[in-house]
Formats: structure tokens, sequence, C-alpha cells
């Protein structure tokens, strides 16, 4: 079964169509992620997707779910780490993670014990009782990683994971994502490295102006166009750039 699927998805914000009619089906399991230059419409479809807001036209199944019909049974199942931090600055670590536990009808009872597990699983055990505004960048993205973990989703959706983080902190979120897909987590994730997607992408969606330019395997990818998952990106990318230009 597709975990989501897409079909002439568009989404307009006023007169600007950040989103210009794209299809796509990410499969059980499997880590799927967009890769675009900034504004290529990569988080509008993560949005969509985990009903932050509904399409401006198409149609988007998650779980089988319409995401404009049935959002709270799609969202039950899902965990998202936004790309912008939107922890709670006037609490602490652990604090963040409980009131986030509510949302699903977690009691405290069960949350208390998950969020160590997370704070350890995400290597922020020793930060539990700290507040939010004394935590590094890095941390704050290891957090949002814990909270979006708390209802032990079917679907993880990852908006730009590891911006921010210090090499050898990527590598371990790396791992992390790695044991959760081992697990039978199926992972949406968007990123600017392409070495991050060469290692954890099943299959890649290069975007560009609202469009998918192409979607494949990152082996495919290089093997049709030559050179690594980066030749690929600024071939495809730049070809719209040097259209432009013309
Ligand atoms: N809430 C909004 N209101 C109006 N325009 C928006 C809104 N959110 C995004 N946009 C516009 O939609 C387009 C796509 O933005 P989006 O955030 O989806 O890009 P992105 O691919 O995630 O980029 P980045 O790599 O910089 O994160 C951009 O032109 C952006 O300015
Ligand atoms: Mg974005």
């Amino acid at each position: 079964m597709d975990i989501v699927s897409a079909k002439g998805l568009i989404k307009d914000y006023g007169s600007l169509r950040a989103v210009d009619g794209i299809d796509f089906e990410i499969k059980k399991g499997e880590c799927f992620g967009f890769l675009g230059p900034n504004g290529a419409g990569k988080t509008t479809v993560m949005k969509i997707i985990h009903c932050f807001m509904p399409p401006t036209a198409g149609n988007v199944r998650v779980f089988d779910m319409d995401v404009t019909k049935n959002p709270s049974g799609i969202k039950a199942k899902i965990g998202v780490m936004p790309q912008d931090d939107n922890l709670d600055p006037d609490l602490t670590v652990l604090e963040n993670l409980i009131v986030y536990a509510r949302y699903f009808d977690i009691p405290k009872r069960l949350s208390s014990p998950l969020a160590s597990k997370l704070l350890e699983f995400t290597a922020m055990k020793e930060k539990t009782d700290v507040n939010i505004r004394d935590l590094s960048g890095g941390m704050k993205r290891r957090l949002l990683l814990a909270r979006a973990l708390i209802n032990n989703p079917e679907l993880l959706i990852l908006d730009e994971p590891t911006v921010g983080l210090d090499p050898h902190s990527r590598r371990s979120v790396w791992d992390m994502l790695d044991n959760l897909k081992f697990e039978g987590t199926t992972l949406i994730l968007t990123t600017h490295y392409m070495e991050e997607a060469e290692r954890l992408c099943d299959r890649v969606a290069i975007m560009d102006s609202g469009r998918i330019v192409t979607v494949g395997s990152p082996e495919t990818l290089m093997e049709t166009h030559g050179g690594n998952l980066e030749d690929v990106y600024l071939k495809l990318t730049g070809q719209r750039l040097a259209e432009e230009a013309a």
C-alpha cells in the first residue's frame, strides 16, 4: 500500500503558485526525499501531507485517508519535525515533550517514561530540565526529533532534520533514522545536503518552482545523468536557471 499518494497537487498562496500540479507515491517503509532549491515548494508539500493546511487542488491521501476529510486520523499516525523550531520557550525540555504528548491523549504516567526514553535516544538526556532558551540550535533540532516520536508514528516527516548540526550529531541522527527505518517507520525528508540524501533516501524527488523535475533512486539518477547526486541536482535545477537567463 502507498503510505502517501498525491495526484495533481496544487498549492497557491494568493497569486503565487508554490506547488504546481505534482504527482507522487511514497511506499511503506521507504525513505523518500524532497530535494530542491529554496522556495521550490518542499515545505509546502510536507505541510499538506501532515494536514497543517489543505491543498488548493488535487487529491492527497495519507494512509488511504483524504487530507481534507480526515486530518485527525492522519495526524494520529504521523510524527513531524518542522523546518522552523516551534518549541515552547517557556517550558523545559521534558515539559515540552509531556505537553506535546497530551495532544495524542497520552497520560502523564506514560508520557514521562516515554519522554526520558526519547531524550536518551536523541542524546538529550542531560538537558532534561533545561529551559528551551538555554539550548543550542543543534540541541533544539534533536529535541524536535524526540518530540516527533512521542506518538510512535508510522510515518515520520522530517523537514531539514540535520540543518545546523555538527558533523558528529548529524551522523548520530542518521543512525537514529536508520534504526527507525529498520523498525519499519516510513520516512519523508527534505534536505539540502546531497550526502544525506544519498546516505538515507531510497528515492528522491528533485523539485524546482513547484514541480517535480525527476524522481528515482539516487543510484538510478546518478546512472542516468552521470556524476554524483550533487552533480545530478545541479544539472537538473541549473537548467532552469540557465533557461531563465537566456
Ligand atoms: N505561508 C506562506 N504564505 C505565502 N507564501 C508562502 C508561504 N509559505 C511559503 N510561501 C512561498 O511558497 C514558495 C515555496 O515555499 P516553501 O517553503 O514550500 O519552499 P521550500 O522548498 O521548503 O524552500 P526552503 O529550501 O527555503 O525551505 C516560496 O516562494 C515561498 O515564499
Ligand atoms: Mg522548506
